[in-house]
Order: structure tokens, then C-alpha cells, then sequence
């Protein structure tokens, strides 16, 4: 149930049926959303910054999700849909519109808040912010003090998750003054110097971009079925921090963990001394299809369509062969379970990206893990780990860390966030104020997969071709072989048995693999009779692999609150088009 009504200045917001209230800048309509149990109001009020800071004071972190989950979801969309363009720009940017009501402070001033006897004080876009009483709060703990006394800007351009609503709307809380336009302007000059982003490479231009700091984008879907093999202009981006430029020729690979000292090793070793194995193999994100997640409820991550995963021949050093090089034996092989990575491209703070992998996945000797220098055919480019990342084939994409910089035998998982508060799976029940990250294991291998990248959701087909054309990707985790594509246009009542591809168009199909290593996905094909019944048809596939795994048919028993591991049947809906005359 919504109530709206249109009013300009500072929103209030409410939760009914508590005695809580928030300020949110921006022209709000006036809405009451219900959603779920919970209630939001939103009202006018005029300017009150002083009062902004008090008015989030005690904010559990439960009420904390609760609100960042509302505000972004079914009531915002709402309430941001009716805005006019002037409060639109209000919404998603702090920067004042209006002339303000709140005390002009210099850059000075701020600087004399860096501590939390003084105060807590920082910039955003020309806004002061005392955010003394939310530093309990921060989701990424005391991190956020790096920036006391100065600007957010180079922390948050790290970090996407800032950019959205939500976050803008719970900072607009704690504003109490404008920054003088001297200190402005001299923020936006260093700015342009100081973004972390500006190295990152060129992209290109048909990537759907999800987020551009750190870069993110899927390819259109059409185009990622036209080739067995991804050119790697096309191959799914997914970074969580700027691209590190790293020296071919300063490279060094770390290696700890094993008897003796720790091992270092150029590109020219890796080049040089271990045999060159080449391997075909699809990579994954966790997050692929989440935006079939969001369609059941809100998830947590970047809207990825189907098209985070793709293709590639990959070459390089087996693992297993540097590891044995470097004094793996039967001796570690009693105590250590993991191999962890660390990449290159590190936060603020100086904290890498990291992941682990089971150590007998690491040295099995059909497990086929590379630190690969070639990604089809050339050196790996600079978005997907150059010079040397590691290929975990069959593995979930997260742990194919790129930029390798350290490998460390261990007894233990990698400590990295993206090992143990990330990339894991929940119950559908299991929600924000519930989840427990050490309840669950960090996703290895993925489970089977496929979805229809031709025709898209949303296409007309013609009545007089009698017929459709279906094609699509299909793969499984660990090394399971896909053995089956069933497509149905009548709601799964019959099936259409779709022919598999394991190789480029045209060429000799590739003899099937050892079991246990069929790391690449399958494209398929089928062609199905249009119903004459119906003028919209809905297309759904499944895959099965030599397990005989196969995919849930619907999401909502598989809903996540992150979002990752959605796999159920793939569905798109056509138009038949009954009209034969030719368009004018
Ligand atoms: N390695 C590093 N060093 N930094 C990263 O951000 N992202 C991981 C993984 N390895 C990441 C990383 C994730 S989540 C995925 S899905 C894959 O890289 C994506 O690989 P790609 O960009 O080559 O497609």
C-alpha cells in the first residue's frame, strides 16, 4: 500500500510502529510504503542539519539493513520514479541545488575533526559531514577513519557499494555544514590526479557495463553464443579494485608455506621452467543471472544478467608442477588443506584481493590448475590478471585470483573478505540480520548451469517461419561434462533435445574429454516449431551433466540474499508477430 503526495526539502522518514525517524535530503515525494512487515514513511521537512545526527543516533544494525534495504528497494523505486528532473539530480547527488541554510566551514576546520574526542568530520561533494556517532556502524568497521578530517571521495571511488542511494541517502543524515567554494575547488583539481581508476584500460564499447569503479560488464548476451571461444575483448569483466599496471619485467611470484625459504619466481621462470600446458576452460561469477534474484526479492551485488561467464583457451604452469618445484611433499601434504592467493590491486589500506582453494585440487594431477600467462593465444590482458593469474577450472570465478602476486600453502583458508564474508550460499529464510558467514563453506565448484542467449527476452519472431531457432550456453562446476540441453516452448510438458557444440563453428568437433575435465562450457542449438495457438510464447531450458545434476526449475526456493548460484531453468518470453504485411 503506498501513499504519495509531493513536497520538496529535507524527507523525514519514520518506521510505523516505532518512534524512530530519519532525515533523507533530497525532494521526496511524500510515501508510505508497506512492505512486508514493516512500514516507511516519507514526508516533508524543511532544512534542520543540526538535528541529523541525532536522529540516526542508536541505529541497531538491524533497523540499519532494514532501512538500506527499504529505502533502495520497493519504496524508493516508487517514490524516484514520480520526482521531477531537479529532484532526481537532489537524490542520487549531495551536492547542493539550492542556496543553503547550513554553516560554511573551511577545510581547516574540518581537518581539526580527524578524532573521536574532537569529533569526526569528513567531506563529500562539497558537503561537511560529522559522522562521529556512525563510526560504530560502518559496515566496513574503522576503515571509515582513514578519511577523518578529509574527503570520502578517493576511499569511496574504490569501493562501488557507495555510490548507491542508500548509502548517500543514511550519509545525508549527518550533514552540518557546506564546505567553503575555495576548499571545492581545490578538492575537484586533486581529484582529477588522484583517481585510483584512471590506469584502468580501455574497454569495448558492446560491453554492458554494471559498474564502471571498479569496472564491471558483461557482454551482450547475443554476441557471447556467436563464438565457442570468448575473444577477450568480449570475456566478462569482474574487478573489485583498480587495475594494478605491474611490471613484466620487476614481476615477482611469491611462494610460502613450504619447506625452506620462500620462493620467488620472474615471468621468465614461470616461461622458462615448468613445461607450457594449455587448457579450454569457462569461467563464472558467483553472481551470474542475479537480476533473476532481484525479480523474487532485493539481493545484495552488481545486477549481473547471464553473461558473467565465458570461454577461454588459458596457458601457463601447472601449480602442481611450480608446487613440487618449490618443495611440496608428502610432509606438507599431512598438514596443509589450502592453497591461498593474493593479487596485486589492493585497497586504500593496502589489503589485496585473496582467495583460497582446496591444496588437492591445487596438486591433483588431472585438477589442471594453472598460473597462466596466455589468455587465447596472447599475453592476458590487463583486465583479466596480466601478467599471471591463476585458472581454477571448474572452480567458481572468484577464485581465479588475477595479478598474482603471493601463493601460500596453508592449514587454513585465505583470510580475505572475499573468502569468508562473500561468495557463499544461504537459505532463502536466511536474511541481513541472520546471516552467519562462518555457518557457510566458501563456494568452490559451481553447480550446472545454462540459459538462452538467442532469441532475447522480449523479441518478436514471425508467424510465417513457422519455427524458432533456440541457442544457448550450458556448463557445470568440477569438471562435470554437459550431456543434455532440454528446451520447452509448453511450459516443460514436452521437451526439445538440443544439439551441443564443444567446439568453433565449422570446425571438426573436439573429442570429448577426460572424466572428471570438461572445464569448457557447450554452446547449443535447437530449432522448435512456433504453437499456432498462442501469440507469445515462453522458451525454457535445462541442462543435465554426466552426474546427472540438472537445474532447479525456479528461483525462489534458490533465492540468496547475495544473490550468488542462481541457476534455475532459463526462461524467455517471445511475441509471435501474426501480421504477414510487409512494414511500411
Ligand atoms: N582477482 C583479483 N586479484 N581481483 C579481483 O577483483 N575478481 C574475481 C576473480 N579474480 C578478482 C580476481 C572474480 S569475483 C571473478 S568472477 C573473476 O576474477 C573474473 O575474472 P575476469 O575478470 O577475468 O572475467
Amino acid at each position: 500500500m503506498q501513499h504519495l503526495r509531493h513536497c520538496q526539502g529535507l524527507a523525514r522518514v519514520s518506521l510505523i510502529g516505532t518512534q524512530r525517524t530519519y532525515l533523507v535530503k533530497g525532494a521526496a515525494p511524500a510515501v508510505t510504503t508497506c512492505v512486508g512487515p514493516l512500514s516507511v514513511r516519507w514526508q516533508s521537512h524543511g532544512n534542520h542539519g543540526g538535528q541529523s545526527g541525532q536522529a540516526h543516533t542508536g541505529l541497531s544494525p538491524r533497523w540499519r539493513h532494514l532501512i538500506a534495504g527499504l529505502v533502495a528497494g520497493t519504496g524508493a523505486v516508487l517514490a524516484y520514479g514520480l520526482y521531477n528532473n531537479q529532484a532526481e539530480r537532489a537524490a542520487t547527488s549531495i551536492e547542493p541545488v539550492t542556496p543553503s541554510s547550513f554553516p560554511i566551514y573551511s577545510q581547516n576546520e574540518v581537518t581539526k575533526h580527524k578524532t573521536l574526542d574532537e569529533g569526526v568530520w569528513v567531506t563529500y561533494k562539497g558537503s561537511v559531514y560529522d559522522i562521529t556517532n556512525f563510526i560504530s556502524m560502518h559496515p566496513g568497521g574503522d576503515k571509515i577513519l582513514l578519511a577523518a578530517g578529509g574527503a570520502l571521495e578517493p576511499f569511496w571511488s574504490l569501493y562501488a557499494v557507495h555510490g548507491q542511494d542508500h548509502v548517500l541517502e543514511i550519509l545525508s543524515e549527518y550533514k552540518v555544514g557546506e564546505l567553503s567554494p575555495e576548499d571545492r575547488m581545490k578538492q575537484l583539481k586533486m581529484a582529477d590526479s588522484s583517481d585510483p581508476y584512471s590506469t584502468d584500460p580501455e574497454r569495448h564499447p558492446a560491453l554492458h557495463v554494471n559498474s564502471l569503479k571498479p569496472f564491471n560488464a558483461e557482454p551482450p548476451a547475443a554476441l557471447l553464443s556467436d563464438n565457442y571461444i570468448t575473444p577477450n575483448a568480449l570475456f566478462f569483466k569482474r574487478n573489485h579494485l583498480p587495475v594494478p599496471r605491474v611490471d613484466p619485467k620487476t614481476y615477482k611470484l611469491e611462494i610460502e608455506g613450504l619447506p625452506g625459504r620462500p620462493v620467488s619466481l620472474t615471468l621468465n621462470d614461470l616461461k622458462t621452467r615448468y613445461p607450457k600446458h594449455t587448457i579450454t576452460a569457462t569461467l563464472q561469477c558467483a553472481g551470474n543471472r542475479r537480476s533473476e534474484m532481484n525479480t523474487v526479492k532485493q539481493v545484495k551485488g552488481l545486477n549481473w544478467g547471464i553473461a558473467a561467464i565465458s570461454n577461454a583457451t588459458w596457458s601457463g604452469a601447472r601449480l602442481r608442477d611450480v608446487l613440487l618445484d618449490a618443495g611440496y611433499g608428502p610432509e606438507v601434504a599431512a598438514k596443509a588443506r589450502h592453497v591461498q592467493f593474493e593479487g596485486l590491486d589492493r585497497d586504500v589500506t593496502g589489503t589485496t584481493y585473496g582467495a583460497s582453494i582446496p591444496l588437492v585440487k591445487a596438486v591433483s594431477e588431472i585438477g589442471d590448475v594453472l598460473l597462466a600467462y596466455e589468455m587465447n593465444g596472447e599475453d592476458i590482458p590487463p583486465d583479466h590478471g596480466y601478467p599471471v593469474r591463476v585458472v581454477v577450472p571448474g572452480t567458481v570465478g572468484a577464485r581465479n585470483v588475477k595479478w598474482l602476486g603471493k601463493i601460500v600453502i596453508s592449514e587454513e583458508e585465505s583470510k580475505s573478505h572475499w573468502q569468508q564474508n562473500d561468495y557463499k550460499g544461504f537459505s532463502p529464510s536466511t536474511d541481513w540480520d541472520t546471516v552467519d558467514f562462518k555457518s557457510a563453506p566458501a563456494i568452490q565448484e559451481l553447480p550446472i548451469q545454462s540459459a538462452i542467449t538467442q532469441p532475447a527476452d522480449g523479441a518478436t519472431v514471425d508467424r510465417s517461419m513457422e519455427e524458432v531457432t533456440v541457442r544457448g550456453y550450458a556448463w557445470s562446476g568440477g569438471g562435470r561434462e554437459v550431456v543434455r540441453v532440454d528446451v520447452t516452448t509448453d511450459g516443460g510438458k514436452t521437451w526439445h533435445i538440443a544439439q551441443l557444440q564443444n567446439s568453433e563453428k565449422g570446425q571438426e568437433p573436439a573429442s570429448s574429454p577426460p572424466p572428471g575435465q570438461a572445464w569448457a562450457w557447450k554452446l547449443w542449438e535447437v530449432t522448435v516449431p512456433l504453437p499456432t495457438e498462442t501469440q507469445e510464447l515462453e522458451i525454457m531450458c535445462k541442462a543435465v551433466d554426466n552426474s546427472y545434476n540438472t537445474q532447479p526449475d525456479t528461483v525462489a526456493p534458490i533465492w540468496n540474499l547475495r544473490g550468488v548460484l542462481s541457476n534455475a531453468w532459463h526462461r524467455v518470453k517471445v511475441k509471435i508477430n501474426e501480421d504477414n504485411e510487409e512494414e511500411e
